[in-house]
């Protein structure tokens, strides 16, 4: 009996030792398993910023070379632009990497896009509105840059007529932020009457797409009396101002508003450096009339999908010309500034015929450079 105690006691012992050995390997067994596990992750986590900060040091070399060819002020095609090709066809763009904090100049909703890989910069301009003043040339940017493709200056940046001693460096800084795919805009209607600016453009790029909205020259002159003459509360009659002497039998010509729709005589310097086929005319009263209809010629012509269409406007009646249901700058229903669209003072009819004889020859000769007819009066 006491031998059998003996053994039973030596046995539940042994089993004792036996569970807490058991107990003790699967805890080991378990720090073990946790201590791999936090090893590799922190070991894949250097692996992981070891590469990021490779591809930033890559990116940020190729952002250096492509500021200081692109920065070049000296106006040639070759050293001035970096992000364009002067191969034939749309200009191919490169988009210039950006690192570090240098989007902070950049829309809040191009920030969002860093995250999925697309980095926004500033390019020179693929397409330039050069024209025609007060034929429309607002409406026709204000409608264009409806469409998602296409990015433009806000304002009218001069640069190739008042301030092309700054340099290309400096005109790409006026340019807004666009991603891969989008084209980037300006528009300054002097550039089509200032005699440098056809040659200057072709050396930023060959390839620059021009859009030039025309309109019936006598309104146009009459439009642009209008604007000059709400600057100037003291200013002649129209007249007064398109005539020498006072008689309508001598058209001044040298006066502003009637030399700038001397349409023919401007085209054909554009033409001594860019192919038609680089050119669209659009028409001003159409703009008006049908502004759907002259957008989508304008969205063919860039090679961009027709997204701007007839739903995007609505005529609004007591302003008397189409406006937005909105734009990018605003979500409600607008038109364009009090500027555009005003009533014109009266003018003598014999003045106005006058205007019309003086100017139709040149009108003739227009359509014929252009092959379009626009068939004013
Ligand atoms: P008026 O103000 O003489 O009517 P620009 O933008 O080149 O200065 O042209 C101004 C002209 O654009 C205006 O001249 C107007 O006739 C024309 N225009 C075309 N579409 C317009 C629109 N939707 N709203 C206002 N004006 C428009």
């Amino acid at each position: 009996m006491f031998v059998m105690s003996i053994w039973c006691s030596s046995l539940s012992l042994s089993s004792r030792s036996l569970a807490i050995a058991m107990v003790a390997c699967v805890a080991l067994l378990y720090f073990s398993y946790s201590f791999n596990v936090c090893l590799l992750a922190s070991i894949s986590r250097c692996l992981q910023q070891s590469n990021i900060r490779n591809l930033l040091a890559l990116s940020s070399s190729t952002h250096n070379e492509s500021t200081e060819s692109g920065g070049s002020s000296n106006g040639s095609t070759s050293s001035g632009n970096s992000s364009t090709t002067s191969t034939r066809g749309p200009p191919v763009q490169t988009v210039t990497v950006q690192t570090g904090g240098s989007l902070n100049g950049a829309a809040p909703k191009y920030q969002m896009l860093r995250p999925q890989g697309l980095r926004p910069s500033r390019h020179l301009p693929d397409t330039l509105i050069i024209g025609v003043k007060k034929s429309g040339t607002r409406a026709l940017l204000e409608f264009i840059r409806l469409h998602p493709d296409v990015r433009a200056a806000g304002s009218e940046v001069h640069f190739f007529d008042r301030h092309y001693q700054r340099g290309l460096r400096w005109y790409r800084h006026h340019m807004p932020y666009t991603i891969e795919g989008q084209i980037t805009m300006e528009k300054t209607p002097s550039y089509f009457v200032t005699k440098e600016v056809p040659q200057r453009v072709y050396h930023m790029n060959p390839e620059t797409k021009l859009l030039i909205v025309v309109r019936d020259p006598v309104t146009r002159a009459i439009s642009d009396y209008t604007q000059a003459a709400s600057k100037k509360a003291d200013m002649k009659r129209f007249e007064q101002l398109a005539f020498v002497n006072g008689s309508y039998s001598m058209v001044d010509t040298n006066w502003g508003p009637v030399k700038i729709g001397v349409y023919a005589r401007h085209l054909e310097r554009w033409l001594l450096y860019f192919p038609l086929s680089q050119l669209l005319f659009i028409s001003g009263e159409r703009l008006i009339m049908d502004p759907a209809y002259e957008i989508g010629r304008v969205q063919d012509f860039l090679g961009l999908k027709r997204v701007v269409t007839e739903k995007h406007f609505y005529f609004n009646a007591t302003k008397g010309f189409p406006c937005l249901f909105k734009s990018e700058a605003r979500s409600t229903p607008h038109c364009l500034g009090k500027t555009k669209g005003r009533n014109h003072p009266h003018i003598d009819s014999g003045a106005i015929e006058r205007l019309r004889d003086f100017y139709r020859p040149f009108n003739d000769r227009f359509y014929q450079l252009t092959g379009i007819n626009f068939a004013w009066p």
